[in-house]
């Protein structure tokens, strides 16, 4: 076995093929994880054909009764020789899909493994790629790529699926609603979550949450809901989950509001906040109006303003509730509402106006702020 086997890092391919194929290759490491979480869940390893869908050097593949399958030729070509104990096919996972492609039956036990590429298909890089390697079934068609790999582990029916994947595809509403058919016929039974940034090549971005996410096909399939009251653990040994917080989409709008609020109403205008990640790159008060921009009114002014602070204190939150949506306590946030205000018209000098100061004390606590921010983030808050 050569280097590249023994590492499992992607080495032949160029910066941009890496990205259109997301061919970021799993560390061994993580790779262990995997099987630690399907040994857990005492499942019988014997009992199955492993399938890995998008093999790569074929990492994940393991046992007798393994099955790879990549569309990189080259990949295949190295996949053959490091697990040559498998059977190595080189086609499109997402086409096509059917257990008969795999030279399986329907009573086949079947677990899949791997990281699927998750990678924005309408990402300009990725306009570049071939015709061939960008056809779907239809009913795989979706906006992110590793989206369309979950969806095909169902329809081969697979009886468990074990993966990486970015963990904004179950905490994000509308992701978790594009896992259509996945979520409906899955029901995730373990889940670690660790950085993007293992990944060496892809650390150059902002770090995001991935999910090591074990899944069992069952009836008892699950809802958002299900979602928010999970115990996800970090690989750090904390546990975090969505219900715990209150959001700031409670109290305001995050996306462009122009068709619901009046210009003659707006007193600022603020940019728009997907997740903590995106606030951390974006701007918060902008002069001008754009297509980007939210209308502040006078009433939900002081919640901007909590955003401005929040911004600050990203520093402060871990990489797992980087996909998040940006948290609140309200009634901490109210008894201090004045200090936020201040903290925001001093960086933006033009807010002055909008609110009579006089409503509110001049006294602006910085360490009154970061108290707040430590007793919201609780463990989670980062030193
Ligand atoms: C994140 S890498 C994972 C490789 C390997 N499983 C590992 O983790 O070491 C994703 C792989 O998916 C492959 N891929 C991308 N689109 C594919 C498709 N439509 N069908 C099959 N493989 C595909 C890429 O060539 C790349 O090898």
């Amino acid at each position: 076995m050569n280097y590249k086997t023994c590492s499992n890092e992607q080495t032949h391919l160029n910066h941009i093929d890496t990205i259109n194929l997301g061919a970021y290759y799993t560390p061994k490491w993580l790779i262990e994880i995997v099987y630690s979480l399907i040994r857990k869940a005492a499942v019988n390893l014997a009992d199955y054909y492993i399938l890995d869908t998008s093999c790569g050097y074929g990492g994940f593949l393991r046992g007798a009764k393994a099955i790879g399958a990549d569309i990189d030729e080259k990949a295949v070509k190295t996949a053959k020789s490091a697990a040559p104990q498998a059977r190595i096919l080189n086609h499109n996972s997402l086409f096509e899909v059917s257990r008969l492609k795999y030279g399986l039956d329907d009573k086949a036990k079947i677990i899949i493994v791997g990281n699927p590429p998750y990678n924005d298909v309408t990402s300009i890089i990725r306009n570049r790629i071939k015709k061939a390697e960008f056809l779907r079934d239809a009913d795989l068609i979706c906006r992110d790529l590793g989206i369309s790999f979950l969806l095909s582990y169902n329809k081969l029916e697979a009886d468990f699926v074990s993966v990486l994947h970015p963990l904004s595809y179950l905490i994000k509403r509308a992701n978790f609603e594009a896992l259509s058919q996945f979520k409906d016929n899955y029901r995730l039974i373990d889940a670690l979550v660790v950085s993007s940034s293992v990944f060496s090549a892809a650390s150059k971005t902002t770090s995001f949450p991935i999910v090591i996410a074990l899944y069992k096909r069952t009836p008892q399939a699950m809802n958002y809901e299900y979602i928010r009251c999970f115990e996800f653990k970090s690989h750090e040994g904390l546990s975090f989950s969505i219900k715990e917080h209150d959001i700031i989409s409670n109290y305001i709008s995050k996306y462009p509001n122009h068709k619901v609020v009046d210009i003659s109403e707006t007193v600022a205008h603020f940019h728009t906040m997907r997740d903590i990640n995106a606030l951390k790159r974006a701007a918060t008060f902008i002069k001008k109006e754009n297509h980007n921009t939210i209308r502040v009114t006078k009433d939900r002014f002081p919640y901007y303003c909590y955003v401005d602070v929040f911004k600050e204190y990203i520093p402060h939150i871990p990489y797992y509730l980087g996909n998040s949506d940006i948290m609140i306590d309200d009634d901490h946030f109210r008894e201090l509402k004045p200090l936020f205000i201040n903290r925001s018209i001093q960086k933006h000098p033009e807010l002055a106006g909008i609110i009579d100061l006089k409503e509110y004390s001049n006294n602006d606590n910085d360490i009154e702020i970061e108290r707040y921010f430590q007793q919201l983030l609780g463990e989670h808050y980062v030193d």
